[in-house]
């Protein structure tokens, strides 16, 4: 799920997830817990906790804190490494785990996918779960997700080389990705091929 700040990625998918009744999100701006019926939690003893096999169906929001630790560690990093553990144990335990991370490129980078990230995106989704990777930076953001997303679904894009490299994997021409305003989008289906169009404001996509 990519497209600039207010474009419309959070609120999308929010809607999705809405009646999700396991979910766990990397909230990285507190606004799942805020808004959208997520429990919010801040450590990792916590999320191990509600993550564990035995636990029953909550929805969850994760906090994650910025800065380094004594060692000049990006604690963010750390954190996420620590997130996508707990959420692969849950994944794995559960069917239909709904998985929503804020903001990749703050903790991905373009090479290769941090392990755990990698594991719940190459291996993970052989358990079933439905997982809404979200960023503003999509070229700078993992490849493994942009190689196993089944879904491409765009909003406005901020930068140029972020709108050309969604175009490019969207098999799409830039321009329709340069014409969107905010809170409209283009959606691809990589199964099925089928690219579509709509806006937030309405009730019903255009096909
Ligand atoms: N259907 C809608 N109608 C009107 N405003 C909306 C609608 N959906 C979202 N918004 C508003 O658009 C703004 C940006 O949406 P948001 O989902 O937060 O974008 P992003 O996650 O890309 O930063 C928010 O203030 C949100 O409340
Ligand atoms: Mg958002």
């Amino acid at each position: 799920v990519t497209g600039a700040s207010r474009s419309g990625k959070t609120s999308w998918v929010a809607g999705r997830v809405a009646g999700a009744r396991r979910l766990l999100v990397w909230d990285t701006v507190g606004e799942f817990a805020e808004k959208f019926h997520c429990y919010p939690i801040w450590s990792i003893a916590q999320l191990a906790k509600v993550c564990s096999p035995s636990s029953p169906a909550q929805r969850i929001a994760f906090q994650p804190m910025h800065g380094t630790d004594d060692e000049g560690r990006s604690i963010i990093k750390l954190q996420f490494d620590a997130f996508c553990r707990c959420a692969y144990i849950a994944m794995r335990a559960h069917r239909r785990l709904s998985l929503v991370v804020e903001e990749l490129a703050d903790v991905t980078s373009p090479g290769k996918a941090p392990a755990a990230w990698g594991a719940i995106v190459r291996r993970g989704l052989r358990y079933g779960p439905e997982i809404y990777a979200l960023t503003q930076r999509p070229s700078e953001s993992d490849k493994s997700i942009m190689g196993n997303a089944s879904v491409f679904h765009c909003h406005a894009m901020a930068r140029a080389d972020d709108a050309r490299y969604m175009a490019k994997e969207m098999r799409i021409d830039q321009a329709a990705i340069d014409e969107l305003a905010p809170l409209q989008f283009l959606q691809r289906d990589r199964r099925t091929g089928v690219l579509r169009g709509g806006d937030l404001r309405k009730r019903r996509a255009k096909a």
